[in-house]
């Protein structure tokens, strides 16, 4: 355990998944620093999880050295979960600059502010977005990269970052490509607050429990129902391995690639079978404007990561829709601006 005086960053600790990070490490007893510049992260949950632990707060923009260097000046870390990114594939095709500038030059602020202050663990979140279409099935982490789209491009350049960073200035990295991230956490206080959401599953329990509209968002593609096919992995479940990592690299494991996956895929049309199947509806799906960037079919070999980390994903598809129900009853409009 780390001593009192020492915390843990959490970039991104505000949005969706890193906050779900932030509530089991101050659940395990670690001190946590979140810096996060609320673009499209809240307050909110922060508010919510300072019950649990010691819990600081640094509004900041990775675009902005001076903002990093204050956090490191101000408290004494030693271990980064970078989680703080732009990601939404649809709007990555139209603006790529930002991009780049967010998440790659953002990135390489942190790398440099975690150099100068003598920080060299780190737990990335990268995506199987850097893939790009597949050549193989299940996707195992020396499948090649050719992500699709600037957002994975992105995470693809990140991930080169780490990787020269580890052999140049002696980082010690786990880079997790994480599959499609669903879910809420089990207990329902905090959740995906984006609306609508960009993620299949927490629109679909929207729109099963009748709180807004449902709408399919992608071009017919070719797979087994003509609907692309993804692998869905737990936030909590995500959470857990970002902990099995941190304790990992603790323990002076060598830098990793991980796929985070539940190494079964399914479609679209299948998932939304699911949620109906759980709240005993049949939606009226509307079909929308489909998104670029996307690909037909991806699920992951995730092997690596349960050997290396003796992780499992546990969580069923049945776990992730009542965890959303439960976030949904909680708060349906999300957390307050
Ligand atoms: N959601 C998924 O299915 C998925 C899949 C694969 C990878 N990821 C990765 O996981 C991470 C978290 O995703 P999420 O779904 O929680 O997204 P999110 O948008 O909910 O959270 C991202 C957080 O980063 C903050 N942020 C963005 N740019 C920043 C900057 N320049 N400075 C400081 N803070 C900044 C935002 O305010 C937000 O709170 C991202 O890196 C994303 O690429 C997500």
């Amino acid at each position: 355990m780390l001593k009192r005086n020492k915390a843990i960053l959490i970039t991104g600790g505000a949005g969706y998944i890193g906050s779900h990070a932030v509530k089991l490490f101050l659940e395990k007893g670690y001190a946590v620093v979140v810096f996060d510049n609320l673009s499209h992260g809240w307050r909110e949950p922060l508010e919510i999880l300072k019950k649990l632990g010691t819990l600081h707060f640094e509004k900041g923009d990775l675009r902005h050295k001076k903002d990093l260097v204050k956090v490191f000046k101000k408290h004494k870390i030693t271990a980064v979960l970078h989680f703080a990114a732009l990601c939404l594939v649809n709007e990555s095709m139209e603006q790529p600059e930002l991009f780049f500038e967010n998440n790659v030059l953002g990135s390489l602020n942190l790398l440099e502010a975690m150099r100068t202050h003598g920080v060299k663990d780190i737990i990335f979140s990268s995506t199987c977005a850097t893939y790009g279409e597949t050549k193989y099935l299940p996707v195992d982490e020396a499948h090649p990269q050719n992500a699709d789209n600037p957002y994975g491009e992105s995470k693809f350049l990140v991930e080169r970052m780490l990787i020269w960073y580890g052999k140049l200035h002696g980082f010690k990295y786990v880079i997790l490509r994480y599959f499609n991230v669903c879910g809420a956490a089990a207990d329902g206080s905090i959740g995906d607050s984006k609306k609508p959401s960009q993620l299949l599953m927490q629109n679909a329990v929207r729109g099963a429990m009748g709180i807004e509209p449902f709408s399919f968002t992608y071009a017919p593609v070719k797979t087994r129902d003509k609907s692309p096919v993804r692998d869905y992995i737990d936030v909590e479940d995500l959470a857990e391995a970002h902990l099995a990592a941190f304790n990992y690299l603790e323990k002076n494991g060598q830098s990793q690639i991980l796929n985070l996956g539940n190494g079964q895929g399914f479609s679209v049309k299948e998932i939304v079978a699911e949620v109906e199947k759980v709240f005993g509806v049949t939606m009226k799906k509307q079909k929308a404007v489909a998104r670029k960037g996307e690909y037909a079919e991806i699920f992951a070999d995730p092997r690596k990561a349960q050997r290396i980390l003796k992780w499992q994903s546990k969580k069923t598809l049945q776990d992730s829709i009542l965890s959303l129900k439960k976030w949904y009853e909680n708060k349906p409009q999300g957390y307050r601006k």
